[in-house]
């Protein structure tokens, strides 16, 4: 296994572009099996987890192919409904093949998730939602049996929980149902008006995207269609986290300051400049570290405080001179990171879902060798080891590549001194 090794203590300077959104490619990705013909889809960012869903399409019978940053995936040959265990547990994104596999074919039979290191990631609202619509679904041997002969039925799904992949398996399921489907309490996240405008380009009839409430009129067949991933906020918001911490001076490009409302705002709280033009924000930190407020944050759902920032947050406040109070209402194992920050000399509390954060005013964090466990929280070391003194290792840095494309490049291009080695 390989691990990332920092030497802490460098300004980030210059410039970074974004990549595509992992979050959007995925369901962008999953939608291909909804058509046959070559859909084109420009911007996909080459991650781990990219990669695995495409491993997933071609276990169904879908062929593709990479020319740069642009795909082209061919749904003729799907002839499978099966996604199997050893690939559906490295990803849980891989339950998005659920709504187009019922819709195309009317049976799926895709392996439960299980769960992850930041909590159980159940599906039941995802299947709550196909059975609104007429599919059987079983549970039976770690896998979901879901099966409906015929089309599906127009019906009203009304989410407790604002699920984000919930809300994309239903709208994949419904486009080419019968009659009228209404999603309540639908997610409204960027990626999910980006899977919308691919859907209309393919002849999907849906409204209310961007709103908590979604009709789709069913139709009888999509063609496949050109699309453009959206810029990754997430990997946008670690970016301007780091320039922040660091004391840095730089341009975060390519990307959508419109998709990061709370998080810049947090950050002007914390005393980091912020400015926006229309495809980059540009950040300037004051180099005296004793300047980075404390901020209090809660997670939510979009448009408020994203969970996939929270652990990069985290890193950013055990430098400030207050105490912040962070609350994680998303997901309720989310703070793996917090006991590797600690061991680089932060001062964190948690109970519960509340995470109490004391920061070193001027003093800074110290390098150490540290473990990633998850996505999110590998990136929060990996801010924490640029701000640090002396050298920081992270290990398990599968995880981190999972969802940032070309992570060392970026940071170097920005100044910092971050290299690979195998452990
Ligand atoms: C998506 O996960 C993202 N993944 C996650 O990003 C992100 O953290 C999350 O949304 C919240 O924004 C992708 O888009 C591929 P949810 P998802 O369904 O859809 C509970 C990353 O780092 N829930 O919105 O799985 C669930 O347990 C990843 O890129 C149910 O109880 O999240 C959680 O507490 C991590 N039953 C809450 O709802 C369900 O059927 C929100 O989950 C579904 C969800």
């Amino acid at each position: 296994m390989e691990k990332l090794v920092i030497e802490g203590g460098k300004q980030l300077f210059g410039e970074v572009n974004i990549s595509g959104a992992k979050n959007a490619a995925l369901p962008l990705i999953a939608a291909c099996l909804l058509a046959p013909g070559v859909h084109v889809l420009h911007n996909v960012p080459e991650l781990r987890d990219t990669k695995t869903i495409l491993r997933l399409l071609e276990s169904l019978g879908l062929t593709w192919e990479r020319e740069g940053d642009t795909l082209k995936i061919d749904g003729t040959g799907l002839r499978h409904s099966e996604a199997s265990y050893d690939l559906v547990k490295t990803m849980r994104a891989s339950v998005l093949v659920l709504g187009p596999l019922l819709a195309r074919l009317g049976r799926a039979k895709v392996s439960l998730p299980g769960g992850c290191a930041i909590g159980a990631r159940p599906i039941n609202f995802h299947l709550m939602g196909f059975e609104q619509l007429g599919v059987t679904c079983d549970i039976k041997n770690g896998y979901v049996d879901a099966r409906i002969d015929g089309r599906m039925q127009g019906s009203t799904v009304y989410f407790d929980i604002p699920s984000v992949t919930g809300t994309e398996n239903l709208l994949m399921a419904a486009v080419l149902a019968k009659g009228t489907t209404i999603i309540k309490n639908a997610a409204k996240e960027p990626e999910i008006g980006n899977l919308i405008d691919m859907l209309i380009a393919m002849g999907a009839d849906i409204e209310g995207r961007d709103s908590d409430r979604l009709t789709i009129h069913g139709v009888e067949k999509l063609t496949a269609a050109e699309s453009r991933i959206i810029p990754d906020r997430i990997e946008a918001g670690t970016y301007a986290i780091a320039v922040g911490a660091t004391g840095g001076d730089a341009v975060i490009k390519n990307c959508n300051p419109s998709h990061l409302p709370s998080l810049l705002e947090k950050l002007r709280l914390a005393g980091i400049g912020v400015d926006i033009s229309e495809k980059s924000i540009r950040i300037t930190s004051p180099e005296n570290k004793k300047s980075i407020q404390p901020v209090d944050i809660t997670t939510m759902p979009y448009p408020g405080y994203p969970t996939d920032l929270q652990a990069q947050f985290m890193a950013l406040m055990s430098m400030s001179n207050g105490l912040s109070v962070i609350n994680e209402t998303i997901f309720e194992n989310r703070f793996m990171h917090v006991a590797e920050l600690q061991r680089m000399g932060a001062s964190i509390k948690v109970d519960g879902r509340i995470a109490m954060v004391k920061g070193l005013g001027g003093n800074r964090l110290t390098g150490a060798q540290v473990m990633a466990t998850d996505l999110r929280a590998s990136s929060s070391l990996v801010i924490a080891g640029l701000a640090a003194t002396g050298r920081t290792d992270i290990s398990r840095i599968y995880h981190l590549e999972r969802g940032y494309e070309d992570m060392v490049g970026k940071l170097t291009g920005l100044g910092a001194t971050v290299w690979k080695e195998n452990e």
